[in-house]
């Protein structure tokens, strides 16, 4: 089989190294991939979200199947594209990836049918927006109600800052159009759990929960990024509160988006906090987690293309999913200076009998060399039957595929660990 993966980070990396365990994939297109997954698959030179060419690409190449792993792509109708044109694919389609395309529209979706989250007010006119935050309760949050490379989401802390987000977002367009509306929530307090699910729409397979890292600096400091490392399981997640949400949360989202008319195929990734009064949903993702997928993957034991293709054919229930019973823990090693400016160019050398274990995400190629071409450069993840093995082992690899200038963090895995301690 000739497979293809929309995208090029890390994530895709984990899932194309997943896929090719299944020994009928032939080869895989990743579009655009990176120079650092040259070795499982053939990168093409079509970027993640120029949906036209990548519909005339598989069609030429002949694409047995296409996963469509980022944001962007699934949220302007890639799925859509692809299957009008024949090519059986894993992601929803536009009008359900709109639960993370659009924030107010997932609210709405969750005030509709009961579905736990933070208290919110949606605002389209600016004026009224400032008017609320100039005496909501602090601290609030705004988000952009549209796509923002991850960096929609404001905390408050202070009346000033939430003055400074509203006109920054609305007035001056800081996020272009995906700010024409914001949603201002409830702050909510807890530790946070990513969830992801698979569904066909009719059935719900929760993966094994995992915990990001957001912050760029130990202790949760800094500025947020896409993510500096994750584990899984999270501890966080007990079977009694992986029970409630799924009660709660998972299946009536699914229901509620078939009532809709806007059935959900794919992941749905499920972000939630679980605070004092129960979990509650930060944020929905049409799509796997960057850098959860690193964590979670390794610890499938079930074959991922058939669990895909259940998915696409609307047979999940048929499948029995099962999971390892270890812990992993995955440590990103970023170029120094990132989510803020950082220098490009600096040589990368993964050995070969780590690279099994390292997810590839901003590398590039340059004289025949591979070297850093982007904020987050790799993955190292590793399994361990404790959590604590798990972490010890990811950082013995981040030590000997760091490179000048790269840093990585040193605490990924520590709550988890204070968690397991104290349950
Ligand atoms: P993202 O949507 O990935 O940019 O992340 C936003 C992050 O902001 C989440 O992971 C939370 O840590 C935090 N966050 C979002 N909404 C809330 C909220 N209502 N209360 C507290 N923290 C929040
Ligand atoms: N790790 C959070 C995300 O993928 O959005």
């Amino acid at each position: 089989m000739k497979l293809m993966v929309v995208g090029g980070g890390g994530r895709e990396h984990a899932i194309i190294k997943k896929l090719l365990e299944n020994p009928a994939v032939d080869s895989i297109y990743a579009l655009p991939g990176n120079a650092g997954m040259a070795k499982e698959a053939v990168c093409v030179g079509i970027k993640a979200d120029d949906v036209p060419a990548i519909v005339r690409f598989a069609k030429e190449t002949g694409i047995d199947y296409a996963v469509v792993a980022p944001d962007n792509p699934l949220v302007d109708g890639c799925v859509n594209a692809l299957e009008a044109a024949g090519i059986p694919c894993f992601g929803p389609r536009a009008e359900a990836a709109i639960i993370e395309g659009s924030k107010v529209f997932a609210k709405d979706l969750m005030k509709k049918y009961g579905i736990p989250t933070a208290a919110y007010e949606v605002f389209r006119d600016p004026a009224a927006a400032l008017e609320y935050v100039r005496s909501c309760p602090l601290p609030t949050v705004i988000k952009a109600d549209g796509l923002a490379f991850g960096k929609g989401v404001i905390i408050c802390m202070e009346r000033e800052e939430a003055v400074n987000a509203v006109r920054s977002i609305m007035e001056e367009g800081q996020f272009g159009a995906s700010g024409n509306s914001i949603v201002v929530e409830e702050y909510l307090e807890g530790p946070e759990v990513s969830v992801l699910v698979f569904t066909d729409g009719r059935t719900a397979v929760p993966m094994v929960s995992s915990m990001d890292h957001k912050r760029a600096l130990d202790g949760d400091r800094g500025l947020n990024t896409g993510g500096m490392g994750a584990v899984a399981p999270n501890p966080y997640y007990t079977p009694a509160v992986a029970e409630r949400c799924l009660r709660e949360i998972i299946l009536p989202t699914i229901d509620a988006m078939n009532k809709e008319g806007r059935t959900f195929k794919g992941c749905l990734y499920c972000g939630l906090m679980i605070t004092k009064d129960g979990p509650k949903v930060i944020e929905y993702n049409c799509r796997f987690g960057d850098p959860e997928t690193q964590v979670v993957l390794p610890l499938l034991k079930t074959d991922l293309l058939s669990v895909m293709r259940a998915v696409t054919e609307e047979r999940l229930a048929e499948l029995p999913v099962e999971w390892e019973d270890k812990y992993a823990c995955c440590v990103v090693v970023a170029s120094e200076g990132y989510p803020e400016a950082y220098q490009k160019g600096f040589e990368v050398r993964i050995p070969d009998a780590l690279a099994p274990q390292v997810y590839a995400a901003g590398v590039a190629e340059k004289d025949g060399k591979l070297v850093n071409g982007g904020g987050r450069v790799l993955g190292c993840t590793a399994l361990g039957s404790s959590l604590r093995e798990a972490i010890d082992a990811a950082y013995r690899i981040a030590e000997q595929v760091a490179f000048e200038h790269s840093y990585y963090r040193k605490d990924i895995g520590a709550r988890a660990l204070r968690a397991q301690e104290e349950n």
